[in-house]
Parts: structure tokens; C-alpha cells; sequence
């Protein structure tokens, strides 16, 4: 990647009588950042900044986010066109890339991703080796993270050849894994991937289909599914990405960076949030609960959040979920589920939430999680297979984002620093004296 920070002004920081000057890079969007690079050089001193809340950690040219304004680009390109418009395979070259391909281009991609979607036999063993209950994404993070074991001639990350032979493996391989994690799980046969059809169709076959029976796969779900995943493939420095990122940093092989993402997405603040708001609306379960859940999310006492609002960036509507929104109804139409009760309790906890003034105050609005757990059960998918798809759609941010890092001029190592508040400097006492 070509570093195209540039200077736009300087800032100065002052402390006693002494001033320092930093340089002030402009961005294409959003806020300016001050390079604080020569601050411990030049001052000895750190910032703080828990969570990142205010702290660029990268140069990058993939995603924008306007969180006031509800706004998500990729590579410039607003989300709700592409997820109206376009199709997995021509965003993630776009992603990769930084250009909408054109015919040959999408032609070639589509025939090299297509052509990587079989795994090595012997690693369907590893999949034995995981109790029949395990949670998919425990499956996920193993296997993922053993394509290194697998895939020896894709590890140098030096190498440009083998660095797209990897991003293009494990964009391929991401939903045969994600099935067979979620076959092994049912007690079903692995089914293999077929070529002839398109990256989304293939998955659900593979994930619905069975040895006794064929799957048809239905052009209005398996669209639905595709814009979930264009949805869901990257969201700028989240905390997936910056584990990628992080992980990556050291010069660890692609593969074992992904299944870092990975460990990272499952968690119930980020990707494991789809899981949790469903469970929380079947947990609501009718419209007249709605009173009592609000509540204690209002209260300061109880733990309890409403799962699928909020967001760290969004402080509007999550554009994700606005699109959410319509293919969820679109998914039910299809399916000629009318009445979902799930759905009327979502839709009236999102009207009742957006009036209430706690939520109106926090500029709480739901997020991309809110709609996509009702969608994904109507598709078919268990539960603990929803953070599984966010984890597929999400390689492909993830992969662009690590082959930029690695491209990237200023690229060191991450190593954040701390602020120690423990024990001051102490001898070491004998047992016997303590
Ligand atoms: N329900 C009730 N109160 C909330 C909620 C919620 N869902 N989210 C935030 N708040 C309150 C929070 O209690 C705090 O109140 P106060 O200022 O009085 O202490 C205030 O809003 C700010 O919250 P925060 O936790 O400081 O904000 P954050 O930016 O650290 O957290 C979040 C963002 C997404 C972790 C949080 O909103 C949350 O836990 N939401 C529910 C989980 C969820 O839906 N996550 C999916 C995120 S979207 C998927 C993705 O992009 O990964």
C-alpha cells in the first residue's frame, strides 16, 4: 500500500513551560488525526486511551464509517449499493482490491476462488476430534487455524504469490469448513462443494443438502444470505480486524491470523451479538413483555442490555441495519412466514426503544445484530451457527485488511504501552517472613 498521509497543519501540546509540536495528517473523510509517533520521544510520556476509543492504530484505504451520520463505504462505495447491486464475489475483489472488477477480472476471481473451495482430506479428521456438541466457532478457530499445518506452499508472508494464494484459500475454503462445522454438529455427512454454483448458493447446499436428498436452492434466500454476508465483510479497525491486524503485526502466517480474528469475533459484545439478540427476543417472547425488558436495560443494577443496540461508532441508525431490516422481511415474504411472532416483538421493541428518552439520550439505535438473528433462523441456521456466517462474510474484510498491513510502509509491530498503577518496586521476602 502506498502511504498517501499527508500534512495538513501541526498541533501543539504544552506542558509546564516546555511545547512540543506534532504534525496533522488530513483524511479523505472523517476526523483529521494528530501523529503523536515522537510524543514518548520527544516527551517521555503515553497517551491512555482504553478501548481505543480515540486512537487511529492504522493508515487504511478499505472502509469508512461516519458513525453520527450513519454512513458505511467500502472503498468509497456506500453499503446499501452494494448490497442492493452488487454480489459476494465482486465485493470481495473490490475489498481485496480497491477497484469494481470488470468482466474478466470478476471472471478470473470467481474461477480462482471457486477452484479452492475443497479441503484437504485429512482435515476433516481434526473435525472428529471435537465433541459432538461443541460450539461451531470452537470448531472454527481449530480448523482455521490448522490450515497452516495444511497449506505450507501460502505461509511466507513475504512473498505476493503466496500471500494471494492464501487470501483466495481461505476465502474459498471459509464455507466449506463453516458447513462441515455445522454438519458435524447435526450428526450429518459432510457434503462437498459444487462448482457450478454460486459462492452463496454452494454454501447453503452444502449446509442443507444431505446424501438422501438434494437441496434446490431457492434464488430469493440464498440473495438474502449474499447481502448478509456483503453486510457483514468488513467494518474498518473493529476488534476482530485489529487482532487480525495485531496478530499479523509479528509476522505471523495468514492462516493463524484469521483464526485469531476469529477467537476475537466470538465474543457477545461483537460478533456474538446476532446470537444473543435472538435469544433475547425468544426470551422476551410476546409483545407485552416489552415494558419489563426495557426497564432493566435502563438500570444501572442490572447487567442486562438489549442485545442488538448500540454501537461503539453507529450513533444513528446502523446503515448495516436498514438493509437488514428489508431482507428480513424479504427472507419471511419468501417463506410465507406472515406472523412471525419473533418479528412483531423485534419490530415493537425497536419503535418503543426508539422513543424512550434513555435510549434516544445514548443515541442507542439498532444495530446490524437486531434483524440478522431473525433472518439467519429463517434461512434454516441454528443459532450458534450465526457468529459461523459472520465469520465467513468477515474473512474477506479481514484478509484485505492484513494484506494492507503487510503492505504498508509504516508497519511495526503492535505494541501498545500502559500506565502501571501496581506495586512500587519491592524485595523479595522469604516464606517464612511473609
Ligand atoms: N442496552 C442498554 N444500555 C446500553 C446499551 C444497550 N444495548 N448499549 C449501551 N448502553 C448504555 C451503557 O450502559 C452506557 O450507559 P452509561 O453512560 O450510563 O454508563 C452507555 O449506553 C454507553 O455504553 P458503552 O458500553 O460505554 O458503549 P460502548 O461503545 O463501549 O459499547 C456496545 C458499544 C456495542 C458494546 C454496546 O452498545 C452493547 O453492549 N450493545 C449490546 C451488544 C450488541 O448489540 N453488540 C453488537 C455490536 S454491532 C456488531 C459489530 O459491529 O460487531
Amino acid at each position: 500500500m502506498k502511504s498517501d498521509l499527508t500534512k495538513s497543519g501541526a498541533i501543539s501540546l504544552t506542558n509546564g513551560d516546555q511545547s512540543f509540536e506534532f504534525p496533522v495528517f488530513k483524511a479523505t473523510h472523517g476526523p483529521d488525526v494528530f501523529d503523536i509517533r515522537s510524543l514518548y520521544r520527544q516527551t517521555g510520556a503515553f497517551t491512555f486511551d482504553p478501548g481505543f476509543t480515540s486512537t487511529a492504530s492504522c493508515e487504511s484505504k478499505i472502509t469508512y464509517i461516519d458513525g453520527d451520520e450513519g454512513v458505511l463505504l467500502y472503498r468509497g462505495y456506500p453499503i446499501d449499493q452494494l448490497a442492493e447491486r452488487s454480489n459476494f464475489i465482486e465485493v470481495a475483489y473490490l475489498l481485496l482490491n480497491g477497484e469494481l472488477p470488470d468482466r474478466q477480472q470478476r471472471e478470473n476471481f470467481d474461477h480462482s476462488i471457486t477452484m479452492h473451495t475443497m479441503v484437504h482430506e485429512q482435515l476433516k479428521n481434526f473435525y472428529n476430534g471435537f465433541r459432538r456438541d461443541a460450539h461451531p466457532m470452537a470448531i472454527m478457530v481449530g480448523v482455521v487455524g490448522a490450515l497452516s499445518a495444511f497449506y505450507h506452499d501460502s505461509t511466507d508472508i513475504n512473498d505476493p504469490k503466496q500471500r494471494l494464494v492464501a487470501s483466495h484459500r481461505m476465502i474459498a475454503k471459509m464455507p466449506t469448513i463453516a458447513a462441515m462445522a455445522y454438519k458435524y454438529s447435526i450428526g450429518q455427512a459432510f457434503v462437498f462443494p459444487r462448482n457450478d454454483l454460486d459462492y452463496t448458493s454452494n454454501f447453503m447446499r452444502m449446509c442443507f443438502a444431505v446424501q438422501a436428498e438434494d437441496y434446490e436452492v431457492n434464488k430469493t434466500l440464498s440473495d438474502a444470505l449474499d447481502k448478509i454476508f456483503i453486510l457483514h465483510m468488513d467494518h474498518e479497525q473493529n476488534a476482530s480486524t485489529s487482532t487480525v491486524r495485531l496478530a499479523g503485526s509479528s509476522g505471523a502466517n495468514p492462516f493463524a491470523c484469521i483464526a485469531a480474528g476469529i477467537a476475537s469475533l466470538w465474543g457477545p459484545a461483537h460478533g456474538g451479538a446476532n446470537e444473543a439478540a435472538l435469544n433475547m427476543l425468544e426470551e422476551i417472547g410476546t409483545v407485552d413483555r416489552i415494558p419489563e425488558y426495557i426497564r432493566r436495560a435502563k438500570d444501572k443494577d442490572d447487567p442486562f442490555r438489549l442485545m442488538g443496540f448500540g454501537h461503539r461508532v453507529y450513533k444513528n441508525y446502523d446503515p448495516r441495519a436498514k438493509v437488514m431490516r428489508k431482507a428480513c422481511h424479504e427472507v419471511l415474504d419468501a417463506l410465507g412466514v406472515r406472523e412471525d411472532p419473533l418479528l412483531q416483538v423485534a419490530m415493537e421493541l425497536e419503535r418503543i426503544a426508539l422513543e424512550d428518552e434513555y435510549f434516544v439520550e445514548k443515541r442507542l439505535y439498532p444495530n446490524i445484530d437486531f434483524y440478522s438473528g431473525i433472518t439467519l433462523r429463517a434461512l434454516g441456521f441454528p443459532t450458534d451457527m450465526f457468529t459461523v456466517l459472520f465469520a465467513l462474510a468477515r474473512t474477506v474484510g479481514w484478509i484485505a485488511q492484513w494484506s494492507e498491513m503487510i503492505e504498508d510502509p509504516n508497519q511495526k509491530i503492535g505494541r501498545p504501552r500502559q500506565i502501571y498503577t501496581g506495586a512500587p518496586r519491592r524485595d523479595y521476602i522469604d516464606i517464612g517472613e511473609r
